[in-house]
Parts: structure tokens; sequence; C-alpha cells
């Protein structure tokens, strides 16, 4: 696990309210950014996409991970994630992206979420999803 700075904190939110200010969300308004940190710095970020047919909306945090693998990344190579969420009250990740992101996050890693509150709310992905779902025959990267 990897112990995030203050500064590298500041960067993430940063980025994630960056990337909320491109979702696309005319459904609910409700402008999400995420992003993700990998081992060697590199910051991806993502933002909700919505869609008529509501059920295929993607997530902020989906979109970013998404994003890294599309570049290479894989499983263990990321270190934390970031939230934003629009409002007075950090949201968690949906359960839909727990079940993703714990594929490629170790549950030592710290997962945060931030609103304009001021205030950061952490969790470890363990804590977010105990027990994920896993398939027993998985290859370690693929
Ligand atoms: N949303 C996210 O982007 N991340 C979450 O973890 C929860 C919800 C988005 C989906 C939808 O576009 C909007 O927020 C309202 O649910």
């Amino acid at each position: 696990m990897i112990k995030i700075s203050r500064k590298i904190l500041g960067t993430l939110e940063d980025a994630a309210r960056q990337a909320s200010r491109n979702a696309y969300a005319p459904y609910s308004s409700f402008l999400v950014g995420a992003a993700l940190l990998a081992d060697d710095g590199e910051i991806y970020v993502g933002c909700n996409v919505e869609n008529a047919s509501f059920g295929l909306t993607n997530c902020a945090e989906r979109s970013a991970l998404f994003a890294a693998v599309a570049d290479g990344r894989g499983r263990g190579d990321f270190a934390a994630l970031l939230i934003y969420t629009p409002g007075e009250i950090c949201h968690s990740p949906c359960g839909a992206c727990r079940q993703v992101l714990s594929e490629f996050l170790e549950p030592e890693s710290f997962i945060y979420s931030a609103c304009d509150s001021g205030e950061v709310v952490a969790w470890t992905m363990g804590e977010l999803l105990p027990d994920s779902f896993e398939l027993s025959s998985r290859s370690p990267r693929n």
C-alpha cells in the first residue's frame, strides 16, 4: 500500500473536480469526477457518462479505470482513487463500481471522496467491498 501525501491528495482532488466539468449528466445533473493514481504517479481521470436508457450510464470511477486499462495498466498498478461529487455530502462509490474497482485495486488501497464541504472521506477498498466476487480460475493479471 502506498501512503498518499496531502499534496498528492490535493492533486487528485483538482483532477477529479476538473474531470467532473466534462461529465455528461443531462438526466441527473449530478456531475461526478474521479482521479485514479497509478503506482508510478500517473493520474487517469473519468467522469460519469449518462444515457437515455439509464442503465447504460457509466460512472466516473469506472470511466477512469477503463481509461487506465486502455493505456496499458492492469491489476495491482494502482495506488488510490479519489471521487469528487458535487454538493456538501461526500458520496461513496456505487456497488457496481466497488466490484469493478476491487478487481484492480488492493484491499488496502485507499478510496477517497471529496465534495464541496471541504471534507475528504477515506475508506480502504476492502472496507467498501469485503468478500468481492472473484473467479477462482483467474490468472494474476488478466
Ligand atoms: N455516479 C457516479 O459517477 N459514481 C458513483 O459512484 C455513483 C453515481 C453517477 C451516475 C449517474 O450519472 C449520477 O451519478 C447519478 O446517479
